[in-house]
């Protein structure tokens, strides 16, 4: 990872309903890398990532794209992220090329360079044989791989993905985490927000969570399971059930002497930390 290229401080959204989505929110991302929100429903994730990307206005904070203030910024800063939005926005009645045509034309994006760069990015993502089939027929995991490739036409920095798997199966889960894999070699910074835990566990570089609006930890799936401690045990007495975490399997064996009626000793996940930080289970 390299320079730091977003930085937000004390973002906040309150909508005009009243509700405070995003209560003052600090974050950064350098370049190069994955990046994760993980966050339950309702958490402040598509704000947040609606602010980034231009769509929402933030009542309170600041967003700075390298160093730049975004709004003294906004064609360079338009123009250096690609956006890929939780409920897709394409035209259902028109075709994949002329879905991917009307990107580039609204970039100002030169024919030529368009018409090879959306060959290139169909071809990457097993698409070529779905050019000219409407949005309409296609699965949901093909709509979605067309929304990244339409967000890379212009060939931004950022890609920025709300919940970029989410209803997908297995194998299309995989297809679309193969693009972007294959994207982050190439250098690209990539923020994504997810309910997914293995997600954020398998490919973010850095996780942050996010709850009621805040971001409440930050690190590497790593760091963030040996900060609670890498072993768990769980204790079934009655009707009751206790979770502690400890740092080597022995102290958790050895934790208690009192007789449980069920006794669980495994490896901490990135679902604990979740729960231990936000009191409550993921609703996915
Ligand atoms: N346009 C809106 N007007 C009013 N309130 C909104 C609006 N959009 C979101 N909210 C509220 O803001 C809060 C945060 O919503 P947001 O969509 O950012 O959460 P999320 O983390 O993306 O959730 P999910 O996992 O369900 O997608 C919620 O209480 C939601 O009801
Ligand atoms: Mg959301």
């Amino acid at each position: 990872m390299g320079d730091m290229i977003l930085r937000l401080t004390g973002l906040e959204k309150r909508y005009p309903n009243g509700v405070f989505a995003v209560r003052g929110l600090d974050y950064s991302l350098e370049e190069g890398g994955i990046y994760a929100f993980l966050g339950p429903n309702g958490a402040g994730k598509s704000t947040t990532i609606g602010m980034i990307c231009g769509l929402c206005i933030p009542t309170a904070g600041k967003m700075e794209f390298r160093g730049e203030d975004i709004s003294k910024c906004p064609s360079f800063y338009r123009s250096s992220i690609g956006v890929v939005s939780q409920h897709g926005n394409m035209e259902l009645d028109l075709s994949v090329f002329q879905n991917l045509k009307i990107h580039a034309m609204l970039y100002n994006l030169p024919k030529q360079y368009y018409l090879k760069k959306i060959d290139e990015l169909l071809q990457v993502s097993g698409l070529e044989d779905k050019r000219d089939e409407k949005i309409r027929a296609l699965s949901g995991g093909m709509r979605r791989k067309v929304q990244i490739i339409r967000a890379l036409l212009h060939d931004p920095y950022l890609l920025i993905l709300d919940e970029p798997t989410v209803g997908l199966d297995p194998a299309s889960r995989q297809a679309i985490w193969d693009i972007l894999i294959a994207l982050r070699r190439t250098g690209k910074t990539i923020l994504f927000s997810t309910h997914y835990m293995e997600e954020a566990h398998i490919y973010a570089d850095s996780i942050s969570i996010i709850h009621q609006g805040r971001i409440i930890k930050k690190g590497t799936s790593e760091t963030l399971i040996k900060d609670l401690g890498i072993w768990c045990r769980i204790e079934f007495i009655g009707e009751e059930k206790r979770i502690d975490f400890f740092s080597s399997h022995e102290e958790a064996l050895s934790a208690n002497d009192t007789s449980v009626d069920e006794l669980i000793i495994r490896k901490t996940t990135l679902e604990d930390v979740f729960i231990d930080l936000t009191g409550k289970e993921l609703l996915t």
